[in-house]
């Protein structure tokens, strides 16, 4: 009976004592997404199924790999914090249950799983908290090179397509006229800062078949970035790089202020000889007209000849 009732009692302690050990819990997203250059949070909030006020003795934000931590919070100041690192609310205090973690300026080094580690006035966890980062970077719009410079139709060469900056690593595909893939190898390259330079090359074997290829940049997960377009000439004219539409806009922004300008000279040139003949016309009276059609012949031919040299 005795011993019945030691097991009844210690079941009950065991108990009480584990409710207490979670009374408070840290919870945290699973997955967070930073934007390389940009600010990241991580999110944790402290929760607690018991309504006492709750307050905050230590919080600790550590990253996996590495032993220092990233930010403490310990007998009522931030003992620790690593440049980079802060609090997500600026005004944190002890009582903000919102123990986020702020990255001022993610870079590729930042990704990684994470722990939180809190300790409140009622309890804490025996496990820290976990969370993770994934960081990306957006690839730039992709530009096709040719090699020679001007390429045309049926003519022998290679085109290479590039793309720089970009995380985690993305693809680039070849397309002809058809949008048909043409498969060829991506060279990746990691920059100093851990992001990644796309390089594809299309050399062609017999002359380029299509009239355009398009190159375009895939990201780690498969979606379409940007895509960009080269038209191949029939004849010995030079290659048109589409996509943005920059290259036919300049070129219209020359050709119309020269047409403008054109018929303007057009214009005066024919008001120039409309005046000369009536006032050659006006200053000659009427007594030398034999004399003056003769002239006027002569003056018209003159101001004509002038308009040529002008023209
Ligand atoms: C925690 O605080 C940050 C910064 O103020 C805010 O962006 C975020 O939404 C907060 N999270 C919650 C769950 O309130
Ligand atoms: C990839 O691109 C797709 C479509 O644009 C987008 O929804 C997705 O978030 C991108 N993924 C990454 C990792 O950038």
């Amino acid at each position: 009976m005795a011993f019945t009732w030691i097991l009844f009692i210690s079941t009950v302690i065991s108990h009480i004592c584990k409710g207490n050990a979670a009374f408070s819990y840290v919870e945290c997203k699973t997955e967070n997404v930073g934007q390389y250059g940009q600010e990241s949070l991580l999110e944790c909030i402290v929760k607690t199924r018991r309504t006492t006020d709750l307050k905050m003795r230590t919080v600790a934000w550590k990253k996996d790999g590495l032993l220092e931590p990233l930010l403490v919070f310990h007998r009522g100041r931030i003992t620790k914090a690593l440049p980079g690192y802060s609090f997500a609310d600026p005004s944190w205090t002890d009582t903000n249950r919102n123990v986020s973690l702020l990255i001022s300026n993610t870079a590729v080094q930042h990704q990684g799983g994470y722990s939180c580690d809190v300790t409140t006035n009622i309890g804490g966890e025996e496990e820290p908290s976990r969370t993770s980062l994934d960081v990306s970077a957006k690839y730039t719009v992709p530009t096709i090179i040719s090699h020679p410079e001007t390429i045309a139709q049926n003519t022998d060469g290679t085109l290479v397509c590039t793309s720089d900056g970009g995380y985690p690593t993305g693809e680039l595909r070849w397309f002809d006229e058809k949008d048909e893939w043409i498969k060829r190898e991506t060279k990746v390259t990691e920059t100093k800062s851990g992001l990644f330079n796309l390089s594809s090359t299309l050399t062609s074997k017999q002359g380029f078949k299509s009239s355009k290829y398009s190159c375009a940049v895939f990201n780690a997960s498969g979606g379409l970035q940007d895509k960009v377009q080269l038209n191949l000439p029939n004849l010995n004219g030079r290659p048109e790089e589409q996509g943005t539409g920059e290259r036919s806009d300049s070129v219209s922004r020359v050709v119309a202020p020269m047409v403008v300008i054109g018929s303007l000279i057009v214009g005066l040139l024919m008001l120039l000889v409309y005046y000369r003949r009536r006032s050659l016309r006006r200053r000659r009276g009427a007594h030398h007209e034999v004399a003056v059609e003769e002239t006027d012949h002569h003056d018209e031919d003159r101001v004509a000849e002038e308009a040529e040299q002008i023209a």
